[in-house]
């Protein structure tokens, strides 16, 4: 299959809807990360996206939607709660798990009996979900296992032959996946952490927020896994990366202690005044929002520059650090070091 790349203007626009409600999977940008959008109402479309990411089946999609007309058609409830999170947060990164409405594609939800909303804020998503009319299951656009892209041309690189048409739409904003959040137990539980921190939806709720345990450490044996996406190897670069906890001393201290063949650093600008490896930044220390959109490019930069060890700087483990510790965590498959 030729994969076309569009600008996300008008005309890719009308092109994108026409091919979506024909079934086809399109490669589309959000404020967080690409998605691979496909009409949520239809079984072998959805389907066709677990085949193009190489998804494992039982990993449930997000339903972008447009309007609160379409929230009350795939949501089979919409409670209270729900209501005040998407007055306070959409559009926007933040993805609201609820009742699965019966018109949803049994793909999307994979086997559970609740489904995954978000109205994104990016307008040529808006757009594209309104021309196509259809809500739109879109898992983030990378293979299965390698870091989520934020720019068109990593979309291509990786899907490229897998779907008819990706569009343009620049650089995400937020750099790293929605926030998500159950309200299907007793108190609100963040099962993924994203740019809406757990403190904001408790301040809108006016009721704690619990974040799930699975955010911060590797699920245990025997541990009810409630958001699929956790259980998997997620956001790994080829070099087998390494957290170090502490200030930047402590950190250039490590890195001077142990030399490893084919180290780079993964580090705060600024923090290479004191390495003396190659070092690639993401983002500022003071500044977790930078760091959560420059993540992702930095650990597919140090692919490209063949890194085979990393360490890391740890990033603030609390407001939207935690999204960043999170995604870091896991691409490091939670080694973490406490010089
Ligand atoms: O920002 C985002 O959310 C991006 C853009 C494209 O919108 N999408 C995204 O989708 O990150 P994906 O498929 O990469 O991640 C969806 C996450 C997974 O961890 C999945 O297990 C969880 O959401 N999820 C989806 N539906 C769920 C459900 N019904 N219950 C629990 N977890 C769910
Ligand atoms: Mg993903």
């Amino acid at each position: 299959m030729e994969t076309c790349l569009l600008p996300a203007n008008a005309e890719g626009v009308r092109r994108a809807a026409e091919l979506l409600r024909a079934g086809e999977v399109v490669g589309i940008p959000t404020e967080t990360v690409y998605g691979l959008a496909a009409n949520a109402w239809d079984e072998e479309a959805v389907r066709r996206i677990f085949v193009a990411k190489g998804r494992p089946q039982d990993n449930p999609l997000i339903v972008h939607i447009a309007d609160r007309e379409m929230l009350y058609e795939v949501a089979a409830r919409v409670p209270e709660q729900a209501l005040a999170l998407a007055d306070a947060f959409w559009p926007g990164p933040l993805t609201i798990i609820l009742p699965r409405g019966p018109k949803v594609a049994d793909a999307v939800c994979a086997g559970l009996d609740t489904v995954g909303i978000r109205m994104p804020s990016h307008p040529a998503a808006q757009a594209v979900i309104r021309a196509s009319g259809l809500p739109l299951a879109a898992p983030s656009a990378n293979r299965s296992g390698a870091p989520s892209p934020t720019d068109a041309k990593t979309v291509w690189e990786d899907m490229q032959g897998r779907l008819p048409l990706i569009l343009d739409g620049g650089e995400c904003q937020v750099g790293v996946e929605s926030t998500v959040v159950s309200l299907a137990g007793d108190v609100p539980m963040v099962l993924r952490p994203g740019y809406v921190t757990p403190e904001q939806m408790s301040q809108v709720l006016g009721c704690p927020v619990q974040v799930a345990g699975a955010v911060t450490r590797q699920l245990q044996a025997g541990e009810t896994v409630r958001s699929p996406g956790m259980k998997y190897k997620h956001y790994a670069p080829k070099a087998e990366v390494t957290i170090v906890r502490g200030d930047r001393d402590t950190f250039a201290r490590y890195v001077a202690a142990h030399p490893a063949e084919g180290l780079f650093c993964l580090c705060f600008a600024g923090d290479e005044a004191v390495l003396d490896v190659p070092c690639v930044h993401y983002g500022t220390e003071q500044d977790p929002a930078a760091q959560a959109h420059d993540l992702f490019s930095a650990l597919r930069r140090l692919d490209e520059l063949g890194a085979k060890t990393v360490y890391a700087r740890c990033p603030e483990m609390e407001g939207v650090g935690l999204a960043v510790y999170n995604r870091l965590l896991r691409a490091a498959a939670f080694r973490v070091v406490e010089p």
